[in-house]
């Protein structure tokens, strides 16, 4: 895969793949994020400090990889990527203000608020947010009308119907009773929704068939529930200096968890089982998959 002249064929190992990648993105968003020094610099220094700090950049990644694995030039998919990205980081923002989980630290770094205020941190995630959607709509990708079609592939995943939708009932599930339908749908909805429209959003670059979009979206789905189950597992396992951000953050909110409503041991085999599942629809696919199967069972055994 070729993207800005960097060749990320399948002969690098799969850490180094996703190292290059990560590299580029960070390097083609602090290019086209608005300049620290734009007026108002102080919502843009928000906005970069909030985007630019790290992060595993695997919405960015589907993406490229759907693109370049349909068929497509990886190239295509590179700004909605971005936007991806950015789209993201303003969800990051936002869940760790402290109406929502009162977080500290992200990525290792002062979460935003802490570093910015309240208020600044709230409004620089709305303009990450109608950046992405920006970026989207004015996206060159090659064919017509389709940069209409990705922003409001976005719009659906990221509005009241997905991750807003998902954020509003983990709020509101604080302190309730376990009920697995409801966690379902918060973890549909909060996380697997955006990482679905990752995917859906490479095969659209890459000009797949309706069909093949929707293998695509099925495959985020299932790795975007896995997704959220590890990060509830990793809350309740690991030190906050391995995950960047504050261990037990989700048992001192008492929220409704993969871990609070099934435990541990149940909450690693759901994982499996849609790890599995996801696997499955790559291999339905016409396609060389290889690399995202490894990357999807490398998910499922990360540790931040
Ligand atoms: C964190 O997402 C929020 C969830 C949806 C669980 P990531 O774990 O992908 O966060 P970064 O981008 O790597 O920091
Ligand atoms: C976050 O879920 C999902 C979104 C940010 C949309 P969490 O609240 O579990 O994510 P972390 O653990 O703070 O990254
Ligand atoms: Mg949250
Ligand atoms: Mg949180
Ligand atoms: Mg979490």
């Amino acid at each position: 895969m070729l993207v800005n002249g960097l060749d990320l064929g399948t002969t690098l190992s799969l850490p180094e793949w996703q190292a290059s990648l990560r590299e580029m993105v960070d390097a083609e968003l602090a290019r086209a994020l608005p300049p620290a020094d734009t007026r108002p610099a102080l919502v843009h220094e928000a906005m970069r400090y909030a985007c630019l700090n790290g992060g595993k950049r695997l919405r960015a990644i589907f993406a490229l990889e759907f693109c370049n694995l349909l068929g497509g030039e990886a190239q295509a998919a590179l700004i909605p990527a971005l936007a991806l990205e950015a789209f993201h980081a303003s969800t990051l923002v936002h869940d760790d203000l402290p109406c929502m989980d009162d977080d500290d630290t992200r990525r290792g770094m002062p979460s935003t608020h802490i570093k910015f205020g309240e208020a600044n941190a709230l409004l620089a995630g709305n303009g990450l947010l109608t950046l992405a959607l920006q970026w989207m709509a004015e996206s060159p990708v090659p064919p017509p009308h389709v940069q209409g079609v990705l922003a409001s592939e976005l719009g659906r995943a990221g509005g009241s119907e997905g991750v807003i939708g998902g954020q509003i009932e983990d709020l509101a599930a604080e302190g309730t009773v376990p009920t697995e339908d409801q966690l379902i749908y918060i973890h549909t909805e909060k996380t697997a929704r955006l990482i679905s429209c990752a995917c859906r959003i490479g095969a659209i670059c890459a000009g797949a068939s309706p069909d093949d979009v929707d293998r695509a979206g099925t495959f985020g789905l299932h790795l975007g529930l896995a997704f959220q189950i590890l990060d509830d597992i990793l809350d309740a396992t690991q030190s906050s200096e391995a995950l960047g951000k504050p261990a037990g953050s989700d048992e001192g909110n008492d929220k409704l968890t993969a871990v609070a409503c099934w435990g541990l041991e149940e909450s690693q085999s759901r994982a499996k089982q849609h790890t599995d599942k996801a696997i499955e629809v790559l291999e339905s696919l016409q396609a060389d998959t290889e690399r995202m199967q490894e990357l999807a069972n490398q998910l499922l055994t990360r540790t931040f």
